[in-house]
């Protein structure tokens, strides 16, 4: 139907082609969606890089065990506990850690202990001589005179057998190697051995005379 015909159209033009033209000349076209394919170029990168990846994960090796990664424990990623630093390979313990809690409060972070109270452990001929003295005064403590380095002390060291022959092991191979001393490390199994041996000892020596018989 012509614009010019329709019911409500009650202008009358004169010349109805010519009115018409000029309308529509001044109108815009209605806003229309056109067709505007993807540029060719991006099409092509898309491809290369869908081909690429599809390429990448082909030649990806595949050897990967997926019963690792997060299925592994705490206990697998932990260091081989014989290695705990400063016992010599010998404690599956850290010496340090015990004494550092049990330890340091008389003998001293230095292992040069208290003077005329508590005896040093670095260069002690205690800590350095005998594998056996040393784990005695360990398991059952001394109390009485005794001489280190050349000088006398009368105190009450307490006796440890509550330890494990493990931290036992662990605490005399580290006074053993803190401090510039350099003994050879202490064995649980010798510390066992040395506890069975030693059973009937109920009270702390008294004293270095006393340490020294009981060999
Ligand atoms: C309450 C203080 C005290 C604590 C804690 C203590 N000791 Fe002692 N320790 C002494 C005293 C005091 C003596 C000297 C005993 C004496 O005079 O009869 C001594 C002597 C020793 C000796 C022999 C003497 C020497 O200096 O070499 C060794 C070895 C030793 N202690 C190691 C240790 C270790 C290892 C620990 C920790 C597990 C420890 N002590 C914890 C007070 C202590």
């Amino acid at each position: 139907m012509n614009k010019s015909e329709r019911p409500g159209n009650t202008k009358k033009a004169s010349k109805p082609g010519a009115v018409k033209n000029a309308q529509r000349q001044r109108e815009n076209d209605d806003p229309d969606e056109g067709i505007r394919p993807l540029p060719w170029f991006l099409v092509m990168f898309l491809g290369a890089m869908a081909m690429w990846g599809a390429f990448y994960i082909y030649i990806t090796p595949s050897g990967e065990d997926t019963a690792y990664g997060d299925q592994r424990s705490v206990a697998l990623l932990r260091p081989p506990v014989a290695a705990v630093a400063g016992s010599g390979g010998a404690a599956k313990v850290d010496g340090k850690q015990i004494y550092t809690t049990k330890c340091v409060a008389c003998h001293q972070p230095t292992g040069a202990g208290l003077a005329g109270v508590f005896p040093p452990l670095a260069a002690s001929e205690w800590v350095l001589g005998d594998d056996k003295t040393l784990i005695n005064i360990l398991l059952h403590g001394v109390n009485g005179e005794m001489v280190v380095k050349g000088n006398t002390y009368n105190g009450a060291m307490p006796a440890w057998k509550s330890m494990s022959d493990d931290e036992l092991a662990g605490v005399m191979s580290y006074i053993r190697s803190d401090w510039g001393n350099q003994g050879a490390p202490i064995t649980a199994e010798a510390v066992g051995a040395q506890r069975e041996a030693t059973k009937t000892q109920a009270a702390p020596y008294a004293g270095g005379a006393a340490l020294k018989a009981a060999l």
